[in-house]
This record gives C-alpha cells, sequence and structure tokens, in this order.
C-alpha cells in the first residue's frame, strides 16, 4: 500500500519537502497553523520565491496528490509518515533555538494520530531534542496507536531546495526500529536507486550531523573572510588565495567566497544555537571559536560601511544605489541578509539609499519600510554617488561599467562578492573597491 505523508509546516523546507513528496508519487498533506498560508498553497501559489517549486506545487494541486490543511485532527488521522517541518529560529534576546514551534507541532500531531504512524523530525534542533521529544510523544499519543519518532535532517539549500531535496548528497537517519526505517527507506527509494549514502545512526548523532555541517560551513566562510581582513592590511588578493588553497582537494573550492559574509535563516542562528546548547552541556570554551567565526562574519558588514564612508567623505545626504538585498542570490529571503543589514546601517548614517533586488524587494520593505525600494535597477543607480553590489544575482554579475556611467552621479563602485573584473571598470577609470584586494593589489594582480 502506497504510503501517505504528511508535512508539518510549510515554510522553505515543509512546502518543497510536501512537493517534493508528491512529485515522488506519494499522497500528501501539508499542514499548517496559518490558514491564510494553506488558502494559498492550496490554490497552487507558492508564497516565497525558489526556482522549479511553483512548477511542482502546481503540477500536483492541479491533480490533488497535494493538499493543505489546519487541521491536526485530519493530519492525524491520515498520515502514515508525519515529517515535522517547522521553523527553529533563534530566540529574541537569547542565543538558543526557539523549540517553541517544534514542541507545539509534535504535541498536538501526536495527540491526534489514530493510526500506527512515525513522526520523522526534519527540522535543525539543539542535541538532546529528539530524546526529549520521544518522551512527550509517548505521554500524549493514544495508548492505542504505536508511534515512533526519528530524526532525519534535511540540507536543502535555498535556490537549490527542489534539486537537493530529489536528489540530496546523502540521508541521515537517527534512531527507529528496523521496520520504522525500512519505512523511511521506501519514502527515498527514488534517492537510494541513485545510490545516494543512507547513514543510519542514533538520534543524537542524527541532529548533530546537520549542526555541524552548516558550522563547518560558516566557519569556512569565516576563515576566508579573516584572510581578506590580513589581505586588506598586507595586501594580496583574497580570491586568488582561496583558489590556490582551494585546489587542495583536501581543502577544496567552495564555501571560499569571500565578501560580505553569510547570512540567511540557518547559518548565523545554527551557529549561535549550537554554542548555546554546547554550553548548557557544560562544555564552555568547546564551541567558543563559533563566537569569533560569527564576529568575523558581522565585521565584514562594517567593513563595507567603512568602504563607503572612506570613498564619499562622509554619508549624510549622499545617494547611495545597494544592489541586492536577498541574503543569497536566487532566493527572496533576507532573513539575518548581510545586504539588508549593510543597507539599513548606511541609511543609519545618514546615507540616501536606493534598493534593488530582483525578488527580495518585498520582503526586504516589510522589514525596514523606511529605505527607498526602487522599481527597477535603473531607477535604483540614477543619480547615486556610490554604488555597491552585495547579492550575487547573474543581472549584477554581469554588469559592465558602461550600463551605469548614462545613470550614476559618481563612477565609484563597491563589489561586496568579488564577483564583478577589477580590471574592467578601473580601466574606465571607475574608483573600484572590495572586500579582501587593496585597490594597489587589484592593480597588480590584475596587470598581471
Ligand atoms: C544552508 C546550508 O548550506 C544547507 O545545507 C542547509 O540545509 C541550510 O543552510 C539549512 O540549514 O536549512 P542556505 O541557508 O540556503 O543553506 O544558504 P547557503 O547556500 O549555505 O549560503 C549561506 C550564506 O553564506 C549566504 O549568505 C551566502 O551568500 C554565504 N556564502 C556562501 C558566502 O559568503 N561565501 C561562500 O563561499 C558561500
Amino acid at each position: 500500500m502506497s504510503l501517505r505523508i504528511t508535512v508539518i509546516g510549510t515554510g522553505y523546507l515543509g512546502a518543497t519537502h510536501a512537493a517534493c513528496m508528491a512529485e515522488l508519487g506519494f499522497e500528501v498533506l501539508g499542514l499548517d497553523t496559518d490558514p491564510k498560508k494553506v488558502e494559498q498553497l492550496s490554490a497552487g501559489i507558492l508564497p516565497f520565491h525558489e526556482p522549479g517549486l511553483p512548477e511542482l506545487l502546481k503540477k500536483h494541486t492541479t491533480t490533488g496528490r497535494l493538499r493543505f490543511t489546519t487541521s491536526y485532527e485530519e493530519a492525524g488521522a491520515w498520515g502514515d509518515v508525519h515529517f515535522i517541518a517547522v521553523g527553529t529560529p533563534q530566540k529574541a534576546g537569547d542565543h538558543a533555538a526557539d523549540m517553541t514551534y517544534v514542541d507545539n507541532a509534535t504535541t498536538a500531531l501526536a495527540a491526534n494520530i489514530t493510526k500506527n504512524a512515525l513522526i520523522v523530525g526534519k527540522s535543525t534542533v539543539p542535541v538532546g531534542t529528539a530524546r526529549r521529544l520521544q518522551e512527550l510523544v509517548k505521554s500524549v499519543a493514544k495508548t492505542s496507536v504505536n508511534v515512533e519518532l526519528l530524526w532525519n535532517p534535511e540540507f536543502l539549500r535555498e535556490g537549490f531546495a527542489v534539486h537537493d531535496t530529489l536528489t540530496p548528497d546523502r540521508l541521515v537517519v537517527g534512531g527507529g526500529t528496523v521496520e520504522a526505517v525500512a519505512t523511511l527507506r521506501r519514502v527515498y527509494a527514488s534517492a537510494l536507486s541513485l545510490d545516494t549514502p543512507f547513514i543510519t545512526t542514533d538520534l543524537e548523532t542524527a541532529e548533530l550531523v546537520k549542526v555541524a555541517a552548516n558550522a563547518f560551513l560558516a566557519t569556512k566562510i569565516s576563515f576566508i573572510n579573516a584572510f581578506a581582513e590580513v589581505t586588506e592590511h598586507a595586501g594580496g588578493d583574497i580570491r586568488v588565495l582561496a583558489d590556490a588553497i582551494g585546489l587542495d582537494k583536501r581543502i577544496g573550492r567552495r564555501f571560499l567566497n569571500a565578501g560580505v559574509g553569510f547570512g540567511g535563516g540557518c547559518l548565523p542562528k545554527d551557529i549561535r544555537a549550537l554554542q548555546a546548547r554546547v554550553s548548557e552541556l557544560g562544555l564552555d570554551r568547546t564551541m567558543r571559536f563559533l563566537s569569533e567565526v560569527d564576529e568575523i562574519n558581522l565585521r565584514r558588514r562594517e567593513r563595507v560601511v567603512h568602504l563607503a564612508t572612506e570613498i564619499l567623505g562622509e554619508l549624510d545626504g549622499r545617494t547611495i544605489a545597494v544592489l541586492g538585498v536577498a541574503f543569497k542570490p536566487n532566493s527572496d529571503d533576507v532573513r539575518d541578509s548581510p545586504a539588508l543589514d549593510v543597507a539599513a546601517q548606511l541609511y543609519n548614517a545618514g546615507a540616501d539609499v536606493s534598493i534593488y533586488d530582483p525578488e527580495a524587494m518585498n520582503n526586504a520593505r516589510a522589514r525596514f519600510p523606511r529605505l527607498n525600494y526602487a522599481d527597477s535597477m535603473d531607477d535604483a543607480l540614477r543619480g547615486s554617488h556610490l554604488t555597491i553590489l552585495l547579492t550575487e544575482w547573474e543581472e549584477f554579475t554581469s554588469l559592465v561599467p558602461q550600463q551605469l556611467e548614462a545613470l550614476v552621479e559618481s563612477n565609484s563602485i563597491i563589489d561586496g562578492r568579488n564577483v564583478l573584473d577589477p580590471q574592467t571598470w578601473t580601466e574606465r577609470g571607475w574608483r573600484f573597491e572590495s572586500l579582501g584586494r587593496r585597490s594597489e593589489s587589484v592593480l597588480i594582480s590584475s596587470s598581471q
């Protein structure tokens, strides 16, 4: 018999998982407590930007294989495998993760399950959560049913969410009886047929694999950004340095792009939550290096503001075009976005900031309504004394000086992502600044 799958929480993670499970042939019910979201998704409308996902959502809501509800009663009576995909944001005023959504979702679901079923956690959680939730499930589930809890962390990247869900690098499953793990193998049969590694382990390892992966990625980015600070002072070109060390297969070139740093709904809050959890375990020093990782990351934002001040003399009353506010390209997500943070810092320092982003304007406006949101890239650039590229959307990385010259007031640009060719700009007489490359070293390395 085909498995019926429910997905609790329909944000970036849950909506993607639900639509992809439908694409794999399962009947799927997505649950969200927000009736507006459920209404939109049921109508085949995706409330955020994720390439490839609108098509899947439309396709499967049309066939009826993918439905959405606000009712735990319905989900608990219907599903065989329930995925928990709610958020674990940073707590206000604290580094720890806010577990309210996970706890509430698990409690409500478990209390409403009326047939034998699996609860499979996907959310990123502090180690020890799954074991605590097992007890919670035991205490609220009906005694007439057998409900097992497993942990199966998700590694999808925004912008590639569909690809990563359908063809993941690896699958990790913590806990569960042999039968429960066999059921998850049925869920992931398509990926397993492609020889995707399937790692079975205990609950704690599964939880930790996820946070360890994100902590490693954040560390890798801050590592190269720390060297960017060095080359800014000592001379040198951070891109050449990254290319050269990246050729060592043990190091690898990916996630060594120096720039304005990492943001988003995952890396920043995950390294903070990990430190908080490990401190709770009495290991105050163990993850202390992640505070440095965080600080290096935040200093990159200050560096852009510093460069802008250096170029303009003063920010007050100066017009700055900011290209990109999403935390990365192919996403409309502005959570902890370095770009939006820099734009806000410039604004707070008195600059007249004009922003353009192909997808993230509405989300940015909702967060910082007082910034200027231009209707087009040209509008953002018109009359600006300085242009700052902060998210590497393709339409920005392919920019050439001639495109801007008729619009801007001054030929000055900061490349906050190290994606433009310095020589092209400096040869046209532009003042070109970037992170991790002093203007002189840029000139030297460009002329070689
Ligand atoms: C991250 C992880 O990469 C996923 O594996 C994980 O599943 C996800 O978090 C999660 O926990 O849900 P995501 O937040 O989509 O995915 O973004 P990344 O692609 O990891 O980029 C994070 C940030 O690092 C972006 O702001 C990006 O601009 C920045 N970055 C990335 C750099 O500054 N330099 C690089 O070389 C790479």
